[in-house]
């Protein structure tokens, strides 16, 4: 009966609901001639010839098709479909947003490539993102925060969820995702193109390296900073510099040069053309750097941590021991890194120096208030 409804429905043309402007909402009453096969040998209880059976109406949502990067199996990129999705009911807590821009991270494409996808269980169609800028289409009955026609961005992760940000639409559960009003002079791409690198740097930062947020006057800090033209160190190095007045020695290919400057670092390590701990020994402040933060992964410091770091100093990586761009990073693979989980816990005992692999933090506060007014046309960051 549904799928008989469904195919009349089909057929039908309706009128947009105030919640869901993008869905057609029908009320149909369907009409079911019933025949009983003329040669039928079996007596009909039921049924008599011609008679006609009306089904109560029924309340039916007809759903467009969106299109959206989706993928099944393992294998950037050849395993990315461009697939028709629909948007499923909103449940009280969503909304769902038309999206304008979204990101792709090398995080997603790490995903993409993960093993587990060839699981018999884990084959099902997976979205792909999690940046995004968009504008509100479809409000839930419990959110009071949004309407439609709103303009937000913002992040949300749920790695191996049905939706994913590089699509035409997405639902947003608004209890889990950090969605933010979009102010005019805020493109959409800039938005989108932020939040999970900002985020990243600014965890990176202020929550493992202990930079205080705002600077202590009169008491600069002096870091070291892997992958200054990378997209997080891109924010790395804005934060840093305009927000918490460090002074910052980078890493850059030649090509990069000027770019990092421009951002805020004072002295650049041409990776291409020096070693890395040469380079960084050439700028060792008094005592050591305040902090590492390294972008980029590998161990080429790690030995030399002593030397290069104030005692009550960090090395937080966001990559680890991997070098690998097409393989995850982060905490996630402290469980196939023993040595990593050793150097964490002898740092945090006191035997060395401090030793964090991290995730950033989805933090609203972190892109909201201070930080974000800071952001993109704001005062400067890019
Ligand atoms: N743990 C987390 O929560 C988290 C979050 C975000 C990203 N990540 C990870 O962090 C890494 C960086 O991400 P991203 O989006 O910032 O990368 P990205 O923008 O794709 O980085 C590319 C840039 O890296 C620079 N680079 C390459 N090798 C380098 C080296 N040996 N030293 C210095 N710079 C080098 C290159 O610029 P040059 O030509 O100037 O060298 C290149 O333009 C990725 O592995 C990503 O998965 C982790």
């Amino acid at each position: 009966m549904s799928l008989f409804a469904r195919s009349v429905c089909d057929n039908l043309i309706g009128t947009p609901t105030r919640q869901q402007p993008y869905a057609h909402v029908y009320d149909v009453q369907a009409k079911i001639v019933a025949r009983r096969p003329s040669a039928s040998p079996w007596p009909c209880n039921s049924f008599h010839h011609n008679k006609t059976l009306v089904i109560p109406k029924v309340h039916f949502h007809k759903m467009p098709q969106f299109k959206a990067w989706t993928y099944t199996t393992p294998g950037y990129p050849s395993a990315v479909l461009f697939s028709d999705i629909s948007l499923p009911p909103l449940s009280k807590n969503q909304i769902h947003i038309r999206i304008q821009a979204s990101a792709l991270n090398p995080v997603d494409i790490q995903l993409i490539n993960l093993p587990i996808w060839y699981l018999p269980g884990l084959r099902y169609e997976k979205g792909i993102g999690e940046d995004f800028a968009g504008e509100v289409i479809g409000v839930g009955a419990d959110v009071s925060k949004w309407k439609i026609g709103d303009q937000v961005w913002g992040f949300t992760i749920s790695p191996g969820g049905k939706f994913g940000t590089v699509g035409e639409v997405m639902p947003l559960d608004t209890t889990k995702a950090i969605i933010l009003p979009r102010k005019e002079g805020l493109k959409a791409t800039e938005a989108a193109s932020l939040p999970l690198v900002f985020l990243t740097a600014y965890t990176a930062l202020v929550y493992y390296a202990q930079i205080q947020d705002p600077p202590i006057e009169g008491a600069q800090k002096r870091i070291l900073v892997l992958g200054g033209s990378t997209g997080v160190g891109i924010y790395a190095l804005q934060i840093a510099a305009k927000r918490l007045g460090c002074h910052i020695v980078t890493t850059a290919s030649t090509r990069n040069i000027d770019f990092v400057k421009s951002l805020g670092a004072n002295e650049v390590i041409d990776y291409t053309h020096t070693s890395v701990l040469k380079g960084a020994l050439t700028y060792l402040p008094d005592g050591g750097y305040d902090a590492i933060i390294d972008l980029v992964g590998g161990m080429e410091l790690l030995p030399h941590l002593n030397t290069l770091l104030k005692p009550e100093a960090a090395y937080v990586t966001i990559v680890g021991d991997k070098t690998s761009r097409n393989k995850l990073g982060g905490a996630f693979i402290y469980p196939f890194f023993p040595r990593m989980v050793l150097r964490t816990v002898a740092g945090y005992l006191g035997y060395s120096r401090k030793y964090y692999c991290i995730n950033l933090h989805a933090k609203e506060e972190y892109l909201e208030g201070n930080p974000t007014s800071q952001l993109a046309r704001y005062g400067g960051l890019i």
